[in-house]
């Protein structure tokens, strides 16, 4: 297992709104023009930094993934898979130029992106559907240690931006970038292991790893 990394778990956004959202979550019709409202604001950042896009599926497809073996309401895991869609949707507000610059980044270049989680809740407070959502996108970098963007702790941080927080996490070390190689499952688990409880909620760490593995049943690869 040490030497495993994972395959993409979903690639495609229809895929992921019919198969993981609309067999749980029950008002088709509203789904439907919920879906229109999700997939103009994901072209929007596939256009601004694809590799955005593809992180934020695979955020979803985790979160989605905790969200049910969490049990969680139809309603909740739909929320939590926009959530994870759109947690990032305030990094087009950030240059491309930042975003993609290979070299480090200057302490004014952070700070802009610091600012993606309150930009992303700017850009979706119009949509009436997103009230449940606002609290993923201007919270997944908090940490349960109270060492996160705004200083929230534990207790203050909403369940739903903890699973976030988690599944984003794990994606930027399991997945390959173009700056670098996915990292095999083995140290992805232990980096949450040894975050427990200072960058994650405890629980969900415990919950978060099983489930990894089971999708690394059907979707891994042997690397060495
Ligand atoms: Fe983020």
């Amino acid at each position: 297992m040490a030497n495993q990394t994972l395959l993409f778990p979903v690639t495609c956004l229809q895929a992921l709104w019919a198969e993981e959202v609309e067999p749980v979550c029950g008002n088709r019709e509203r789904n439907s023009l919920i879906f229109d409202d999700v997939t103009r604001l994901m072209d929007i950042i596939r256009q601004h930094h694809p590799e955005t896009f593809q992180h934020s599926l695979n955020v979803a497809s985790l979160s989605v993934a905790m969200a049910k073996g969490m049990g969680l309401s139809g309603e909740e895991v739909r929320d939590v898979a926009i959530g994870g869609l759109l947690h990032d949707l305030g990094k087009t507000a950030v240059p491309s130029s930042i975003l993609c610059k290979p070299a480090k980044l200057t302490e004014g270049e952070w700070q802009q992106i610091r600012q993606h989680p309150i930009r992303g809740m700017q850009m979706l407070e119009p949509f009436g559907w997103a009230a449940d959502v606002l609290p993923m996108v201007l919270y997944h970098h908090e940490r349960v240690d109270g060492r996160g963007y705004h200083g929230l702790t534990e207790g203050e941080i909403p369940l739903s931006a903890r699973i976030i927080c988690i599944a984003d996490a794990f994606d930027a070390m399991a997945f390959t970038r173009p700056y670098q190689a996915a990292r095999p499952l083995g140290q992805c688990w232990e980096e949450l292991e040894r975050n427990r409880g200072a960058q994650f909620d405890v629980d969900l760490v415990s919950l978060f790893i099983p489930i990894t593995a089971d999708i690394c049943a059907v979707n891994a690869f042997c690397t060495g």
